[in-house]
């Protein structure tokens, strides 16, 4: 080899370096670039969807498990404490079960939830083996005799117990719903409640939207109706012109430097000064998540689930299931779902004893509140604390949080209707799930049985020490 040929190489050499360089780079620090080929594996279903936005995980480039551990606890910290959570930190922090630790570090959200591991990742993003329990519970047994001969890999796959959230499931509340009927005499949601408590709400901005009727005379942006004669209709006879929310209470927009102009595209921040929950929930679940870390809207096509062909490239906001100035709740709870989820569980909605249910309530034929939409399981009205001093029913658009483990859907929508036994029975029957819970349930939850052996152990006990006080002297 020639002295020019090896020159050549090496110039060849650095300038294939440089080129590559500057792409990681640009791949790194530009927003649209595409990062993923720096992951050494794909994110958890749970996560698919921040691909764009590795630093909400990796804020610091240079921290270790630390880093990774406060992002997560940024995120979900808030249902991680007693009584959403069995496990909260707090347990691990007595010394009486810091050896507990030595096997599984249940400090680390990470020991358990790791990322870009795909061949270990199962449900809920669980990257344990399904048996991990046995770690701290070997003695069960001893302290409970009807958990003899269990094994380990059924303590949470049978309906009986979640590591978090077991809110449905302990002891004493599965006593204290034994012997229910399937359906309950009295089937009804509980009752929207934002007009009566909209006094309480802080930043409601009532000086310059005061709660009146408005009418057509009143519209604050005639100018702008010339787009389309829809608008004036839709707005006159819904909602928001009945409690004086006027055009630019949505379309006014402030640009940072303090004036105010006009946006023809008002986004979710513009609902946020009247429904910060709503908002604040919105973006904590599959459907705004990416609103959240300011990234594009999440889109059908983007979807691990199915979606329909025709919603393929629609924006996922709150017109998405609204619709632009009619904020109809009615179409939003089924009619919008279904203009994009296209799984057998959503297909077969409209064959099921819900949907008719559904049906009667909205022809008028029902009372309010007996329909079972879609939103009546995934976006329950549930009690919730919008501020330290205050709660109120809400309705839920995080339409993840009580999705998995499904028992977490029990207080928050079918116990409102259904006894106990029935909903367990109904929920873990993979069955049921795809035919969106038509027909009785077949499977027998051993739950329910146990709590009741436990609970007529429990009576035979208090008989026994009542007899002992007759007799015991
Ligand atoms: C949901 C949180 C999350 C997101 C989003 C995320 N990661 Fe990670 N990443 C993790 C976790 C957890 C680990 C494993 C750390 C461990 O177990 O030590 C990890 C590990 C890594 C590692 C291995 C190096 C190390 O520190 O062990 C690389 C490289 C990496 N991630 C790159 C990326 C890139 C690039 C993106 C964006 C495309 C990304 N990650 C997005 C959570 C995340
Ligand atoms: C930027 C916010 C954010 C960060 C950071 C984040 N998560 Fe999440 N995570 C979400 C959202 C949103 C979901 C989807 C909705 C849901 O399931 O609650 C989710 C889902 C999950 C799930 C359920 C997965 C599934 O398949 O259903 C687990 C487990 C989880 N996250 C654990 C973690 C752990 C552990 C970390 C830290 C390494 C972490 N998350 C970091 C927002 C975040
Ligand atoms: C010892 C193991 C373990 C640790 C540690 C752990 N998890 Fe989990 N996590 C699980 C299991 C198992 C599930 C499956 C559902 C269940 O059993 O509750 C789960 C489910 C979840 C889910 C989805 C379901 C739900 O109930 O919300 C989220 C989100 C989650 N974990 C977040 C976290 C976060 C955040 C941390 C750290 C603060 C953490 N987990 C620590 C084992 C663990
Ligand atoms: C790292 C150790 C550890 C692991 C792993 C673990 N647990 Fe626990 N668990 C504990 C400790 C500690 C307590 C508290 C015991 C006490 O207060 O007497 C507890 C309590 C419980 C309780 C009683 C709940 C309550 O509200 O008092 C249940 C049920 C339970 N665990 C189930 C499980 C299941 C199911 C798994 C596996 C999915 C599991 N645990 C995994 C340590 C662990
Ligand atoms: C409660 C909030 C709200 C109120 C009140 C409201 N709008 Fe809108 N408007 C929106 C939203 C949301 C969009 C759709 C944004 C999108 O699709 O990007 C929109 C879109 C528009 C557009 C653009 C339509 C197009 O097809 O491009 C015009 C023009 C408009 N509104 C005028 C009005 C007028 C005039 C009024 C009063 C009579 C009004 N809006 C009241 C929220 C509101
Ligand atoms: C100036 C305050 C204000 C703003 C801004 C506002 N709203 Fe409202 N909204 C209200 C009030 C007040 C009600 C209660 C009306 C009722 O229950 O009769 C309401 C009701 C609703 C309802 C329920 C309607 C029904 O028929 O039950 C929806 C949906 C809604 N708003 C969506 C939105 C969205 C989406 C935005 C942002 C594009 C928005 N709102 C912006 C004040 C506002
Ligand atoms: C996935 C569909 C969907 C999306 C997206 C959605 N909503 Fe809703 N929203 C509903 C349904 C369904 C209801 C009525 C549920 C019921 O009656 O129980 C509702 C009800 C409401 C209500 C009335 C609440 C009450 O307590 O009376 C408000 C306000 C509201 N939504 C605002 C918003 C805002 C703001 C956004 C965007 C951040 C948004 N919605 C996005 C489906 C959606
Ligand atoms: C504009 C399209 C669109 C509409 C309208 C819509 N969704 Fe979704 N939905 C999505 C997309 C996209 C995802 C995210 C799927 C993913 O990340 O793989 C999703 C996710 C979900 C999930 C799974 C959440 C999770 O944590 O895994 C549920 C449940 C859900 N939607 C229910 C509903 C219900 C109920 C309605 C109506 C009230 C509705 N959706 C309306 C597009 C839509
Ligand atoms: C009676 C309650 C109920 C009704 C009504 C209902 N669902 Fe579900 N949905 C569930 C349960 C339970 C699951 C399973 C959760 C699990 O076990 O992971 C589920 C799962 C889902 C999922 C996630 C599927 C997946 O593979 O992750 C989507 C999306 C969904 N439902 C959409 C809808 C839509 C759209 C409608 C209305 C057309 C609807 N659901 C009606 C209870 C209900
Ligand atoms: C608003 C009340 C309401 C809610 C909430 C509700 N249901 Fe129902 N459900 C009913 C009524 C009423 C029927 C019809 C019962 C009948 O025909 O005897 C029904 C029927 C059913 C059926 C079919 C029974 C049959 O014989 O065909 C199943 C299964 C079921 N519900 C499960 C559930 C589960 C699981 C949940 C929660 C995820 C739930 N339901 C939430 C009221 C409700």
């Amino acid at each position: 080899m020639n002295v020019s040929e090896t020159a050549l190489k090496w110039i060849l050499w650095i300038v294939l370096t440089t080129i590559i360089v500057i792409w990681l780079g640009y791949s790194m620090l530009s927003e649209s670039a595409d990062k993923t080929i720096f992951m050494p594996g794909p994110l958890s279903p749970g996560h698919h969807q921040l691909a764009d936005a590795c630093g909400a995980c990796h804020a610091d480039a240079f921290g270790g498990g630390e880093v990774l551990q406060q992002s997560c606890v940024d995120c979900h910290g808030e249902d991680r404490v007693k009584p959403f959570d069995s496990h909260p930190a707090k347990k691990f922090k007595d010394p009486r079960n810091v050896e507990l630790l030595e096997n599984i570090d249940a400090l680390m959200c990470t020991s358990c939830h790791t990322e870009h591991r795909p061949e270990i990742t199962a449900k809920d993003g669980v990257t344990q083996p399904i048996d991990f329990c046995v770690h701290c519970h070997q003695d069960v047994a001893e302290e409970r005799p009807s958990h003899e001969g269990m094994a380990f890999d059924t303590c949470k796959d049978s309906g009986c117990h979640n590591f978090h959230n077991n809110r449905a499931l302990y002891t004493d509340f599965l006593i204290k719903h034994l012997d229910e009927p399937p359906t309950l005499k009295q089937v009804v949601l509980p009752a929207k409640e934002y007009l009566d408590v909209i006094d309480e709400v802080v930043e409601y901005p009532r000086e310059k939207y005061p709660l009146t009727q408005l009418e057509e005379k009143d519209i604050d942006a005639v100018e702008r109706l010339t787009v389309s004669p829809e608008i004036k209709k839709d707005w006159l006879e819904t909602s928001h012109a009945k409690s004086g929310v006027n055009c630019t209470a949505c379309h006014i927009t402030e640009d940072g430097s303090g004036s105010e102009k006009w946006t023809d595209h008002p986004e979710h921040q513009a609902c946020s000064s009247c429904h910060s929950v709503e908002v604040s929930r919105f973006t904590e679940g599959k459907h705004g998540m990416r609103l959240k870390q300011g990234l594009s809207p999440m889109t059908p096509e983007n979807a691990m689930l199915p979606m329909k062909e025709a919603a393929q490239h629609e924006d996922l906001t709150c017109s998405s299931c609204h619709g632009a100035h009619r904020f109809d709740v009615v179409s939003a709870a089924v009619e919008s779902c279904l203009g994009c989820h296209d799984d057998d569980h959503s297909l077969a909605y409209e064959q099921s004893p819900h949907y008719q249910l559904w049906q009667k309530e909205i022809s008028g034929e029902a009372e309010a509140g007996t329909g079972v939409s879609c939103a009546s399981c995934h976006m329950p009205r549930i009690s919730y604390d919008v501020s330290e001093w205050s709660s109120r029913i809400i309705v839920d658009h995080n339409q993840s949080a009580n999705l998995s483990p499904n028992s977490k859907m029990i207080r928050s929508s079918c116990l409102h209707c259904h006894g106990l036994e029935f909903t367990l029975e109904a929920l873990i029957d993979v069955n049921m799930i795809n035919n969106n819970f038509t027909g009785k349930p077949v499977i027998n939850s051993e739950t329910m049985d146990l709590a009741d052996s436990e609970n007529q152990r429990r009576l035979k006990a208090a008989a026994e020490d009542e007899d002992a006080g007759m007799f015991g002297f």
